[in-house]
Order: structure tokens, then sequence, then C-alpha cells
């Protein structure tokens, strides 16, 4: 059967750019883009789009039915910095989404599931480099719970009614395309821009702050690949470790003073700190590079190199 596929989230900063990788692969007609807010011109004018809160379970079945869904990329979320400032939204916003796609999966309105988890899951009491597949999970932020809880449900729709839901615990995201929105690993993405424009950057982390991180293309390729599966390889229903880089800000700093040599960084911390003090330095992946052949490609070099030209 054809697949047909909604995304919701598609404004986002993953949203946006898979919408666009999932309608190379399914043509454009076949993936459906809905947000709250109108997504980029690309993806508004590739196909369809609806406008569509993630809250709005009835919306959603609407949705799903009217455009005959099988899969569903639930991409809404509050990030860790913004549902440290709106705890109870970020939770009910993380929470009723989610419920809301797994039990159209459980209804058999549709196929098959993707919703990210995150390297938030972990908390200080987790081992803090090599982070195993499974561990000690006691995290410490609202999206942190949320994503911990929410894996917890998606295992358990898998186990107790079968449903075929899929995920990934992403580390700290870098892209140029769509912005990112008030996430702790933001500071990443705001060097680049900063060091571009004003060749100076104030990080609100410390330089010491290693976390993991990857370059947006590679993340689409998990996404996209986890979901092309068999259903038997994907052992792990709650969501994979998965990792390419490791770095903290001071040393990608360095990495772009080899393009510009006259950028300059100083760190005044903020509440984001104890956050990413709280996260792994480092993940252990090998599940998901065993279980369903996943591997990056982007090393540090290459992510500032791209980061760098696309920008300028
Ligand atoms: N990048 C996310 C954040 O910083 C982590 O999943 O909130």
């Amino acid at each position: 059967m054809e697949k047909r596929i909604l995304i919701i989230g598609a404004s986002g900063q993953i949203g946006n750019e898979l919408t666009m990788y999932l309608r190379n692969m399914y043509s454009n007609k076949n993936v459906i883009a809905s947000d709250l807010r109108e997504a980029s011109s690309l993806v508004m004018e590739s196909g369809p789009f609806e406008i569509l809160d993630a809250m709005d379970a009835k919306a959603i079945e609407k949705t799903v039915l009217k455009h005959n869904i099988t899969d569903v990329y639930l991409m809404a979320a509050m990030l860790s910095a913004t549902a440290e400032k709106y705890p109870i939204k970020g939770w009910e916003l993380n929470m009723s989404s989610l419920f809301n796609v797994l039990n159209l999966a459980k209804d058999k309105k549709i196929e098959k599931v993707f919703w990210p988890s995150s390297i938030a899951v972990f908390g200080p009491t987790t081992p803090k480099t090599n982070t195993p597949q499974g561990t000690i999970m006691e995290p410490t932020t609202v999206y942190g719970i949320s994503k911990q809880t929410g894996e917890r449900w998606c295992e358990y729709y898998h186990k107790r009614y079968g449903v075929d839901v899929r995920s990934i615990r992403y580390p700290g995201l870098i892209s140029y395309k769509t912005p990112p929105g008030g996430g702790t690993t933001d500071y990443a993405i705001e060097i680049f821009h900063k060091a571009l424009k004003e060749k100076k950057y104030t990080c609100f982390l410390n330089a010491q702050t290693t976390l993991p991180m990857m370059f947006m293309d590679d993340a689409i390729h998990a996404t996209v690949n986890i979901m092309l599966a068999p259903s038997h390889k994907i052992k792990i229903r709650n969501a994979y470790n998965l990792a390419a880089l490791s770095f903290n800000p001071q040393e990608l700093a360095a990495n772009i003073q080899k393009h510009i040599p006259d950028f300059t960084i100083e760190y005044k911390p903020d509440f984001r700190q104890a956050i990413a003090d709280s996260w792994p330095a480092s993940i252990d992946d090998a599940t998901a590079r065993e279980d369903w052949g996943w591997e990056h490609r982007i090393d540090l070099d290459m992510m500032t190199k791209i980061m760098i030209d696309n920008l300028k």
C-alpha cells in the first residue's frame, strides 16, 4: 500500500527538513505537513499543508482520515529551556500530543508512528560518558521527564496494543535551514550566526560543557532509516540512543576560528547551564548500529564547514 505521511510540527527545526526529505522520497502529494503556524515557503509551496494543533485529538483524527494517513511523525514539542519556563504547558503539550497519536495507532487508524525522544531522558545520576542504552534515568527537567514518560508509554502501547512506534534519543541537532526554538543545545547554532555577523559570541554555557550533538542530515537519515527498517529489527520500543559528535563550546569555537580567525567567544552561563550539566557528555549508540544499521556520516570539521559555507 502507498505511504501517506502526516508530519505534525512541520514548521520546526526538524519538521521542516524532514518534510522536504520525505516529499522527495514519497512524492509531494503523499506527505502532508502540519503545524500551528505556517511553515517555510518551501514546505508551503511544495505540497499539502494543514493548520493543526497537536493537542487537538479530534482535529488530528480528522486530518488523518481526510488524507488516508498511514504514518505519523510527531515532531511538535516544547524543548528543554522553554519547558523550564512553562512547566505545566510543556508537560501538557509533550504528553497529550503523544497520546493523541498513539491512540490513533491503537485504534488502527494509522499504521506507524515516529516520536522523537532526547538525551534529556538522562539525568545527573546517569553515567556521563558513553551513556549506555539501558541505564539509570532520573531526568530533572520537565522536558526530560516528559520524554522519559513518553518512552515508557511508547513501549507500553507497543507491548499491550501492538502499536508500531519507533523512537530515537536525538542529541543536540545542528542545522542552518530552520532556526531551533528553546533548546539548551541551541548555542551550537547561534554561535555560527554570530561568528559570521559579529565575529563574537557570548555563550550561555561554560567553555567545558561537553554535550552530544549531530548535524541535521544525519538526524534525518536516522529518522527515515528507523522507519524503513523491518519491524522485527526494532527491538527497542522505548527509544534508541543515537550518537555522532561530542564537543564543548571551546572546541566548537576553535573549529570556527579555523575559518574565521578573528572570531572570539566569551562565556556567561545562565539557567541553561544546570540543564546541560544534568545531561550526558557522550552516548553509546551500539544498539542502534547493530539493530537497524545506524551510522553517522558528518564529523565536527565537516559540520563546521557546511554551516559556515551555507550561512555566509
Ligand atoms: N536539543 C534539545 C534541547 O536542548 C534536546 O533534545 O532541548
